[in-house]
């Protein structure tokens, strides 16, 4: 029973964000679980195993719109679709420009707005049956960040980033209940900061493992039993759900 709840063979998923340290991960995942995946990015990933790659960028709607229906006139059905693609920016909050504003915002909000719209076009076109979204927020899109943490130089969380994520989980809940009715779930992780050792000071890394309780940052691969969960047919009685996966950082 198990074996069959947890089968992803020649299901179909779609991952946005796929060449990311997050989206190498979950792609790979379903690829190792003989899925049948398609990634979306600006730069194909390199991976020992054969996937579909679409060059997309998600913020253009009608890229988008195209990308869904290939998938969908092609295969049938989109089991899985995975918002996973997000940006942020590391500049003082008195100098953010309305560009970066509209790009972040497009980016992480919008075209998830878009991509959910075009697939459950297709999805009523087509008369499917069942759907399943999982959305990746951020810790940062219901907590704020410690700044006393950032040394200068620091990547930290600006405003427009928590404020991205926090549409993310609320866009959650409001799918959630709409899209009930047609049988597509619809749950959020909600990852803490992931260690990334290019990008991290160690000076960072150890003030930040200090306000974890598991005394580490997270990795990506802490993330998949998680998408696995929410994503298996096991878990059709869960919906609009936020499941946070911090090491325990956010309960303090
Ligand atoms: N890394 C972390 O510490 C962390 C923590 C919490 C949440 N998250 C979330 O996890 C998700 C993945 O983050 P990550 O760390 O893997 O980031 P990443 O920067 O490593 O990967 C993001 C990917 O999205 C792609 N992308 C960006 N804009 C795009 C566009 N317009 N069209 C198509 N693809 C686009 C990028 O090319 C990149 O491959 C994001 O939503 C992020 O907010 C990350």
């Amino acid at each position: 029973m198990l074996k069959k709840l947890f089968n992803f063979k020649n299901k179909v998923v779609l991952i946005t964000g796929c060449n990311g340290q997050v989206g190498q991960a979950i792609l790979n995942l379903f690829l190792r679980l003989d899925a049948n995946v398609y990634g979306i990015d600006i730069t194909k990933p390199k991976s020992k195993y054969n996937f579909n790659f679409i060059k997309c960028d998600i913020t253009n709607q009608k890229s988008l719109k195209k990308t869904i229906e290939k998938i969908i006139y092609k295969e049938k059905t989109i089991d899985i679709l995975i918002n996973n693609a997000g940006i942020s920016t590391f500049t003082n909050f008195k100098k953010r420009t309305e560009k970066e504003l509209d790009k972040i915002f497009k980016t992480n909000v919008v075209s998830v707005i878009n991509l959910i719209k075009h697939y459950v076009i297709m999805f009523d076109k087509k008369k499917l049956k069942k759907g399943n979204i999982i959305n990746i927020s951020s810790i940062y899109g219901f907590l704020s960040p410690d700044f006393k943490i950032y040394s200068k130089g620091d990547r930290f969380s600006p405003e427009i980033y928590g404020a991205s994520k926090s549409s993310i989980i609320q866009l959650t809940k409001y799918y959630a209940v709409l899209l009930a009715k047609r049988n597509i779930n619809v749950n959020c992780i909600s990852p803490g900061g992931l260690l990334n050792k290019k990008l991290q000071s160690n000076g960072f890394i150890s003030r930040y493992k200090k306000r974890v309780p598991m005394n580490r940052m997270g990795q990506s691969s802490d993330l998949l039993t998680t998408v696995i969960f929410l994503a298996s047919d096991s878990t059709e009685y869960v919906t609009g759900q936020n499941i946070i996966v911090d090491g325990g950082l956010s309960l303090k």
